[in-house]
């Protein structure tokens, strides 16, 4: 299968790491590498661009998209939540500026085999990283009822989760639930007959929740952005694309709190509390698709970029 993956927010993103030349800059979601051919471009000979994945086809596809530019190249395979000891192995100790594209690639969402969609029919796995532990086979036919529900209600925001989890366990004391198909049908059918069709696909949400059980997707976001932001020199960016209203809720509160990390109460004269700000944020509103980008790609349009500048 080809590689495909329209980058979203490309010249908006790269253009917020305002790139040095010679400067180190980070693409914690490599992905096909679209964003990370563009900074690739903007550096010269003695510029470093490390780039991490934690899906072996991202990773070899954006290696070999990478390969004709000038500057020096270190790919990772791992979890960006881990940058600190990607940094470490690579000699690097401060960086100019990251960027975080969140979310799967059109590439994994398009493949059956990963089993990311409920359009396509394939096995429940839902794995980026396809050596991990965890995949939608054990969410859906291994999590205790309770469990289950609560993955889809805060994960999904799905109204009707409950009678989700219901027609899954009756499913489950007859057979385990293999495809991605299997479960879009049931999900269809569990919802009540006149919201069906309010939704886009009524396992829509479902299919968003336990994907991002399956890879942890929000529980690493503050501390992947920490490490984040304890690597970049000060003046150095932080760029970061959400798709959905979870992620972008985690990306404005955690910059809100290191703009604004003062503790101390609001009729106090002096701060007493002695935390100081580590960022400032340069969008105040999340930068989003233009029409045009929109038009040409449907992906792009819950995107959200939002920057900040470490002081
Ligand atoms: C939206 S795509 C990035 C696309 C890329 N910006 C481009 O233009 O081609 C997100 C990528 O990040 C990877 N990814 C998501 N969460 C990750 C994490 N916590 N650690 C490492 N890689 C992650 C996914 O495997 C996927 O390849």
């Amino acid at each position: 299968m080809e590689f495909s993956h329209t980058t979203v927010l490309l010249h908006e993103t790269v253009d917020g790491l305002m790139i040095r030349p010679d400067g180190t800059y980070v693409d914690g979601t490599l992905g096909g590498g679209g964003h990370s051919e563009l900074i690739c471009k903007r550096l010269s000979a003695d510029g470093t661009l490390i780039g991490i994945d934690q899906d072996d086809f991202a990773l070899d596809y954006a290696g070999r998209r990478l390969a004709p530019y000038a500057c020096r190249k270190q790919l990772v395979k791992n979890n960006f939540v881990h940058l600190k000891e990607v940094l470490g192995e690579a000699g690097v100790s401060q960086i100019d500026g990251i960027i975080y594209d969140l979310g799967v690639s059109s590439f994994q969402f398009d493949d059956e085999t990963r089993g990311f969609s409920y359009h396509h029919d394939g096995p429940l796995d839902m794995r980026m990283d396809s050596g991990a532990e965890l995949s939608a086979y054990e969410v859906v036919n291994a999590y205790p009822p309770e469990r289950l529900k609560k993955v889809l209600q805060v994960y999904g925001e799905e109204r009707f989760a409950g009678r989700i989890v219901n027609a899954i366990i009756k499913e489950r004391e007859t057979k385990p639930i293999e495809t991605t198909l299997e479960l879009s049908e049931l999900i269809k059918a569990a919802y009540p007959a006149k919201e069906r069709f309010k939704e886009k696909h009524p396992a829509r949400k479902s299919f968003q929740a336990i994907r991002l059980e399956v890879n942890h997707e929000l529980d690493i976001l503050e501390d992947a952005f920490s490490a984040g932001i304890e690597a970049l020199k000060p003046g150095g960016r932080m760029c970061i694309i959400t798709f959905h209203s979870l992620e972008d809720r985690i990306v404005k509160h955690f910059f809100k709190d290191k703009q604004n990390p003062c503790t101390c109460p609001p009729e106090f004269p002096a701060c007493v509390c002695g935390k100081k700000p580590e960022v400032r944020i340069i969008t105040r509103k999340p930068v989003l698709p233009a029409p045009e980008e929109i038009e040409a790609n449907r992906r792009s349009r819950s995107a959200k970029l939002r920057i900040a500048e470490k002081l």
